[in-house]
């Protein structure tokens, strides 16, 4: 098997997923866009290709540690990395017990389903680290972003949203969740790029240890708020529920991570760096780098063009391009996001938005 440019061998015993290529290929210049030297761990690695594309593609891997439960996936985690000269740690056993023996200033989470459980576990490869690293991956898309509400607040302490806009929140249920436990490791969270993709939702977070980073961190958490029958949204510390009788009652989703979800110039960095490396989705990435770009200082939902017809009874689609620009000329911010095709993202208020689709 060949990814970009790593061959490595892929038993049908050990878990591959081909379709992650891009996923692998962001973080890894979300790794080489670090200006840290790290000590990198790839805590669920299966055949290693995480691990090993950031070992292979950043000058920044001081060291590399390979762990999964499977014995299995060891074995070829291994064979994987010595087919591509790499020197690495490996050691067979779940993330709980191998969390109290090892320390990182990178871990990389990737198993099967929701991380929740897991991100108390990676937290402790930190102590006594000052700054760290946090890459994640969660494929209960189904939980966070449906209208799975049960398993969402057993998962995540939160409730989902099944809306036009619910790939966002999802994502920021799940950041949320790390701010949550990163607290209680007195460590505050940046998000530095943050994503959602087919089946699965992305962030890579940096840790900084202090009480204070920690309570600025849980400042950020709230809700979103969204009435089905008019489309208008909100966003606060606490859910805006309308009046539950009336014509304005709100659904809401929460609490979730008000914050930033991307750094800007963090996402500047891992544009340059993707410009420099031959990836076969070099084009798409530099495209989606871009749409990240947009959302930065935008408000924590976007609006579905469809739906927005659909609700407003319009009649007809309007252009997307000509709805920015109406937008633009109020005087407002309004850009495409990465979450949908037929999604944008704007700072003007709901009145106004509904004005320029008339
Ligand atoms: C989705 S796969 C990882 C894919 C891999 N990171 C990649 O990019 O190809 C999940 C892996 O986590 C392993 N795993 C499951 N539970 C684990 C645990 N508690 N601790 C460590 N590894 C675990 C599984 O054996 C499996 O190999």
């Amino acid at each position: 098997m060949k990814e970009e440019s790593i061959e490595f061998q892929t038993p049908d015993a050990v878990f591959y997923n081909p379709k992650m290529n891009l996923c692998r290929s962001l973080s890894s210049l979300a790794v080489g866009a670090l200006e840290d030297e790290i000590d990198v761990v790839d805590a669920f690695c299966a055949t290693g290709i995480r691990g090993i594309r950031y070992a292979r593609e950043n000058a920044n891997v001081k060291s590399l540690t390979f762990l999964d439960i499977e014995e299995d996936a060891i074995m070829v985690a291994r064979k994987n990395a010595m087919q591509n000269k790499l020197t690495a740690e490996f050691k067979t056993g779940s993330i709980s017990r191998l969390a109290f023996d090892l320390m990182a200033d990178f871990v990389e989470i990737d198993p099967f389903g929701t991380p929740s459980p897991y991100i108390t576990d990676s937290l402790r490869f930190f102590n006594p680290k000052k700054t760290a690293y946090l890459s994640v991956t969660a494929t209960d898309v189904a939980v966070l972003c449906g209208g799975k509400t049960a398993p969402c607040l057993k998962n995540y302490h939160s409730k989902p949203l099944n809306n036009e806009f619910t790939h966002e929140t999802g994502l920021r249920i799940m950041i949320k969740k790390i701010a949550e436990n990163a607290a209680e490791f007195n460590f505050g969270i940046t998000p530095l790029v943050s994503f959602s993709d087919k089946h699965y939702l992305k962030t890579v977070i940096k840790l900084k240890r202090g009480a204070d980073n920690a309570f600025r961190s849980m400042k950020s958490l709230g809700y979103v708020s969204y009435d089905p029958k008019t489309g208008n949204r909100n966003y606060g510390r606490f859910p805006e529920t309308g009046d539950q009788k009336k014509e304005t009652a709100m659904e809401y989703a929460g609490p979730l991570w008000l914050g930033e979800i991307h750094d800007k110039e963090f996402l500047e960095k891992m544009k340059k760096l993707n410009n420099e490396r031959n990836y076969s989705e070099k084009d798409e990435i530099n495209h989606m780098i871009s749409l990240f770009e947009n959302e930065v200082a935008m408000p924590p939902y976007y609006y579905n063009i469809h739906n927005l017809c659909r609700i407003f009874k319009t009649g007809h689609v309007p252009k997307m391009k000509k709805l920015l620009e109406r937008l633009v000329e109020s005087g407002y911010r309004a850009e495409r996001t990465h979450f949908s095709r037929i999604s944008f993202k704007s700072d003007a208020p709901f009145d106004k938005i509904r004005e320029v689709f008339q």
